[in-house]
């Protein structure tokens, strides 16, 4: 079977590393036409650093790497030092980059790609704020109806919000963004806190990733033992959520997951309630349903694959 081709856009974050990890360790069904970087947890200078290293831990310096945007469409840039660290990715020390940036704009990359691959055979799998993907779509409002299909880390709606009592971090950083892209018509496949915060990395799962015994095993380790710290302090979670592998775990085996079709709209007014993803879980609206929105993964699966590929870099 021909792999999947896919974009993954991202700010890394420890847990985006783990989701390029586990990306570029399964060639045979993703085929990863480039990673274009976005300014979110740390600012774009050191995401698109952070991928370079991520890229080359796992082996694979010939992947292409791309900046996008440095800034939110309309709101000022937020960060989440406080959770990753000042460089993004903190925990291991991992050397700095020598792989190259690619000179292409990371907008300009996934317009290109979507309009040079055959309509309906390229999956965009955002990580971060979907500033970059907004973008896109905004510059080449004819690319939407070529995507096959979005699968984006995002939202909350039972587990409610991380960044503000209300939304999630990457919807909050750019809530215009994930208006454009909720609205797009793009098949569309959230993974929110609902789901994501049911994937923690409990010390018998770090151990698995340490005992693994390479480079990456241990980098891994260092990375959840490194971000766990605040969603221990502030959930008394038994370890870090593994947020944004769970897009590339759906990609791998969808069946870990199980969630509802239904419409998802964003706050982009209300100071209050800025960037919350209202998910009409019970369908009391007629809102017309856009999102395949995830409630629940089977973690023990999650873990078991996450794993077993890891131990292939
Ligand atoms: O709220 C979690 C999300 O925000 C994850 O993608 C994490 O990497 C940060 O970007
Ligand atoms: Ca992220």
């Amino acid at each position: 079977m021909n792999a999947r081709k896919i974009i993954i856009d991202t700010d890394p974050g420890q847990d985006d590393a783990v989701a390029i990890l586990l990306a570029l360790a399964s060639p045979q069904e993703l085929e990863l036409l480039g990673i274009t970087c976005v300014a979110g947890n740390v600012p774009l200078p050191l995401t698109t650093r952070n991928a370079r290293i991520i890229c080359e831990l796992a082996g694979k310096p010939e992947t292409r790497i791309f900046a996008g945007c440095d800034a939110p469409l309309e709101r000022k840039l937020v960060t989440a030092e406080h959770v990753h660290g000042k460089t993004g990715l903190d925990g291991p020390v991992l050397p700095e980059p020598t792989m190259p940036l690619q000179a292409q704009h990371g907008v300009e990359f996934i317009i290109e790609t979507l309009r040079a691959e055959p309509s309906g055979t390229v999956t965009l799998c955002p990580l971060g704020p979907l500033t970059n993907i907004a973008s896109a779509l905004q510059k080449a409002p004819d690319i939407a109806p070529r995507i096959a299909e979005i699968v984006l880390m995002g939202g909350a709606y039972f587990e409610v919000g991380n960044i503000t009592p209300a939304a999630e971090f990457n919807i909050y950083v750019d809530p215009q963004a994930a208006d454009i892209v909720f609205k797009s018509g793009a098949p569309l496949t959230v993974m929110p806190l609902d789901v994501t915060h049911k994937a923690l990395v409990t010390q018998e799962r770090n151990d698995a990733f340490r005992a693994l015994g390479t480079p990456v095993g241990v980098a891994v380790a260092e990375m959840t033992e490194f971000f766990e710290r605040y969603d221990r302090e502030k959930y008394g979670s038994p370890g870090a959520p593994l947020h944004d592998p769970c897009v590339t775990a759906y990609l791998l085996q969808p069946d870990l997951f199980t969630g509802r079709h239904i419409n998802v709209a964003v706050e982009t007014h209300s100071e209050l309630t800025l960037g919350m993803t209202v998910a009409d879980w019970w369908r009391v609206t007629d809102r017309a349903p856009n999102a395949t929105f995830m409630g629940d993964i089977n973690a023990e699966g999650f873990f078991a694959l996450l794993t077993e590929r890891l131990a292939r870099l």
